[in-house]
């Protein structure tokens, strides 16, 4: 695991400059030269050597290899982290059963195609109980853009506990959806505004703490990361270092902590051989921070999301739909023939879905 710089023990508003600057990682500083630290971060070249001597003094005491794991640990760790389903099955399926916890999942799109209501579906979604095939987790929602609207959670809370409350059949069922009301959700999302980028590189700084915390916490939105990085930067490579910066922290606070991290982008033109196309915003370098990334788009009035760059589902596009209650699949004559299941919790635990799968007499 990589060394923070806010690990360091250098004095407070040393390292404040250092972070500001961009350099979260221990690793970002050991091939500087004092004269050109002290140049990038606004220190002077004393406090620069003695940052260099804390980095290379750590760097050169070691640190001891990491234990290693089994592909069949990592294998079942991976399984045990299980997924929020999105309530449209399509995708759910497409994903491998909803979006991973322990992973990083990026979502673009052009404004109005449905970024923020996914979001909003996955913070409600994350809290089904366990025995519904749910996590039985808590949210956190950092708000760039001022999109949330509580109202929408409400109405997606309320279609949750609704869809629950008609599949119930046992005690055990009836039992948890006492803790599974309009009222816990909203309790137990978590919301934080940030208006620019400053805020949220400090909120994210902060993060790990309220995690530690709030332990029940298995996802974390940025919505968006686009907004707060789309100017204010003179210097390009200072804006690649603080996102790369930040895709590491995100990395490492879905592993560390068994979050689902899932960030929304915006779209950008991009012009090349006479040609313009849209492609996700704040560059190439960027394309590599999360492990898959979601694009929602457009083809006449249907809604559609396709998968790319997944380490482990092939890219697929299927059909969504915005409803009243949230984030839907598109009901077609082929799904009204098929799919009891599709109205029941399309994935998430295994066991659960297949006693669901012999029932049809839930909705
Ligand atoms: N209550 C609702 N019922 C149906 N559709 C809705 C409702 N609320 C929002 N929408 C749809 O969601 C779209 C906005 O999606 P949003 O997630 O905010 O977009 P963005 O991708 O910009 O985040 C609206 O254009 C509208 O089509
Ligand atoms: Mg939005």
């Amino acid at each position: 695991m990589q060394r923070t710089v806010s690990s360091l023990p250098i004095a407070p508003p040393v390292k404040v400059k250092l972070i500001s600057s961009g350099f979260q990682y221990v690793a970002d500083l050991c091939d500087l030269r004092p004269l050109q630290l002290s140049k990038e971060a606004g220190i002077s070249q004393q406090e620069a050597v003695d940052v260099l001597q804390e980095v290379r003094g750590k760097r050169d005491q070691g640190v001891a290899p990491g234990g290693g794991l089994t592909a069949l640990e990592l294998f079942e760790k991976e399984q045990g982290l299980g997924s929020i389903v999105t309530f449209c099955s399509a995708l759910d399926s497409v994903l491998g059963g909803g979006l991973p916890v322990g992973k990083t999942s990026e979502v673009c799109g052009a404004p109005g195609v449905g970024k923020t209501q996914l979001c909003i579906q996955l913070a409600v979604d994350v809290q089904i109980p366990l025995c519904f095939g749910g996590l039985g987790g808590h949210a956190v929602y950092i708000d760039t853009e001022g999109s949330f609207l509580v109202q929408r959670v409400v109405d997606m809370a309320e279609a949750a506990v609704k869809h629950c409350s008609l599949l119930a059949e046992d005690t055990e069922q009836r039992e948890a959806l006492k803790g599974f009301t309009l009222e816990t959700i909203l309790s137990n999302l978590f919301l934080f505004r940030c208006h620019d980028y400053v805020e949220l590189l400090a909120e994210i700084y902060l993060l790990p703490d309220f995690l530690a915390q709030h332990p029940e916490v298995r996802l974390v939105v940025i919505d968006s990361i686009a907004f707060p990085f789309r100017h204010d930067f003179e210097d390009l490579s200072q804006r690649t270092r603080l996102l790369n910066g930040l895709a590491q922290q995100l990395i490492q606070m879905a592993t560390q902590h068994n979050i689902a991290v899932v960030l929304t982008n915006q779209m950008t033109t991009k012009v090349g051989n006479g040609q313009s196309k849209l492609v996700p915003a704040l560059g190439e370098s960027w394309g590599h921070a999360a492990t898959q990334r979601l694009i929602l788009h457009w083809e006449g009035q249907q809604r559609l999301a396709s998968l790319y760059k997944s380490p482990s589902h092939p890219e697929a596009t299927v059909p969504y739909q915005i409803t009243g209650e949230g984030f839907r699949d598109v009901i077609t004559t082929d799904c009204l023939n098929v799919s009891a299941d599709s109205s029941a919790i399309p994935s998430g635990n295994a066991c659960k879905r297949l006693r669901l799968e012999g029932d049809n007499s839930h909705i």
